[in-house]
């Protein structure tokens, strides 16, 4: 990506570790490795043999062993062994996810500062750019300063960020300024992806429409972001039926909320569309979700948070292309005014849709929403929502869900993903499918049953997004949302999508 507008401001030493001044010295190491190989940095290589010698220490991925440094041979105050695995399946995304392993474990243990030691592994990826190991370094320690303690009121439960330096020592001359630049822009990326964490974070109560759309113009302060939100009587000229029925069950006024990012010489095509689901929590409305769990609805805005974040990021970064944010905002609630299943609703693009679920309230508000993204100009569309636990069935709970097409387009949009650390899998429009959505009485039905619930989803959107431009949809109902601990991400909000829109964004750029 190119980043011209980025201060170098992630800190990357070219000194060895044992020179460099921290609490903590963090060395990668990788599973039946001889410690001959650190032989570059003398005391390293001494150090680590004695606590391997002394600790048994395999190096197993994500592992980690602390120890106190010997104050002759180190500058840092500990020494840290960080299981890698095997070396030879050492890749950006294992230093991205080690990294984070290691910027929590500092936090939590109270580290003052971590310097941490670049290593490459072997194989195909070890020969990667200085730029792409900086940045995955950078970015996975940049994970770690998502902070979900908000509301806690004692002090002591919220341990502050240690500063991270990533070492590397010997790195020619003319590969550093890449290699900052590029951590630098991880850095800019991930914060951003963090404020999206904030966001989904939230609950319901504290973050109706009405204040996601204010929280869309503060994530828009310090940037060149035209922000626009639109309230009932603009949706009810624009004749958005369709996120307006959704919007009827709850006393929380539903919101449109526009994003763009029109950087002076754009060029005027592409213009790339980013829709995000933000049901601010989503109870199912008169189709009542169990109790059980309910309260996880709160994360069913993380689409939308991810298109805000990523919008935010774009603009800093200053990408030269087009952007438009699009964030249908509503909470899905029972009431004596809510939609009732059955109920018909016309949407904004004239389509009519009987409502059989009002639980898949989403797709609803989506197709208003793409309908709109189509007609501010996008010429492709992303869509990124939290649409179907049938999803998590599907491929579980650390990929996502991507559809789309033309097919060279979806694979190009799940590369740069993969690039990012944001694992996700084609699932396919099966055009048969698209029976399982035809009416009685309307253009559609808004379910279609159990089996292959995502797909039947998908092509629901896809009849808005249209067949004349390039679309694609993340399905993120279950990577929106960790629910068990990792050694390099805690429970909570993740962030999905930020980052794969960014990288899509500068792709296109450097192409138009
Ligand atoms: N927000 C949910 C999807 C979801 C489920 C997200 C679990 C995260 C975890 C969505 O609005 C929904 O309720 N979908 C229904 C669709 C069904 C009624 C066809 C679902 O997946 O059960
Ligand atoms: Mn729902
Ligand atoms: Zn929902």
């Amino acid at each position: 990506m190119p980043s011209p507008a980025i201060d170098p401001s992630f800190p990357i030493s070219f000194l060895r570790l044992s020179e460099t001044h921290a609490g903590w010295a963090a060395v990668p190491l990788f599973e039946d490795e001889d410690p001959g190989t650190l032989a570059g940095d003398p005391a390293l290589a001494a150090g680590v043999a004695r606590a391997v010698a002394a600790t048994g220490f395999v190096a197993r991925r994500f592992e980690a062993l602390v120890v106190p440094a010997d104050e002759k041979e180190f500058k840092a105050d500990a020494l840290v062994l960080l299981g890698a695995g095997k070396v030879d399946e050492f890749t950006p995304d294992v230093a991205r996810r080690l990294a984070s392993t290691c910027a929590l474990l500092a936090r939590g243990r109270g580290a003052s500062s971590v310097a941490l030691l670049h290593r490459s592994g072997a194989g195909p990826t070890a020969s990667l750019a200085a730029s792409i190991w900086a940045e995955a370094w950078a970015e996975g320690a940049t994970l770690a300063e998502f902070d979900p303690g908000r509301y806690k009121t004692a002090e002591e439960e919220r341990k502050a960020m240690p500063p991270v330096t990533l070492v590397w020592p010997g790195l020619p001359e003319a590969e550093r300024g890449g290699a900052r630049s590029a951590a630098s822009r991880g850095q800019l990326v991930v914060r951003c992806a963090n404020l999206a964490r904030d966001l989904v974070n939230e609950p319901g109560n504290l973050l109706p429409p009405r204040l996601l759309a204010e929280r869309a113009r503060s994530l828009a302060d310090g940037t060149s972001l035209r922000v626009e939100v639109l309230e009932e009587p603009a949706l009810h000229e624009l004749g958005m039926g369709l996120l307006l029925g959704v919007a009827r069950g709850s006393h929380e006024p539903p919101r449109l909320i526009l994003v763009e990012h029109a950087p002076a010489g754009a060029p005027a095509s592409p213009v790339l569309g980013f829709v995000g689901k933000g049901v601010t929590f989503d109870a199912g409305g008169i189709s009542i979700k169990t109790a059980g769990g309910m309260d996880r609805m709160k994360d069913d805005m993380a689409g939308g948070a991810a298109v805000l974040a990523a919008l935010r990021a774009i603009s800093l970064i200053d990408i030269p292309l087009r952007v438009i944010g699009v964030v249908p905002s509503v909470e899905n609630m029972p009431s004596g005014r809510a939609l009732k299943p059955g109920d018909v609703l016309r949407g904004a693009s004239g389509r009519t849709v009987e409502v059989l679920d009002t639980d898949a309230e989403g797709r609803l508000i989506l197709g208003d929403a793409l309908w709109y993204a189509r007609q501010l100009g996008a010429t492709h569309l992303v869509d990124v929502a939290t649409l179907t636990g049938s999803c998590g069935i599907a491929l579980g709970k650390t990929t996502t869900g991507l559809f789309g097409r033309p097919d060279d387009w979806a694979d190009r949009v799940r590369a740069l993903a993969e690039e990012r650390g944001e694992r996700s899998w084609r699932l396919p429009l099966v055009d048969e499918y698209k029976e399982l959505l035809k009416s009685e009485i309307a253009d559609t039905v808004n379910v279609g049953g159990r089996y292959g619930g995502s797909i039947t989803a998908a092509l629901f959107l896809m009849e808005f997004a249209g067949e004349d431009r390039p679309w694609v949809h993340l399905d993120i109902a279950a990577t929106a949302w960790n629910d068990e601990a990792r050694p390099y991400l805690p429970k909570g909000p993740t962030g999905v999508g930020v980052r794969t829109l960014t990288a899509l964004a500068a792709a296109m750029a450097r192409e138009a």
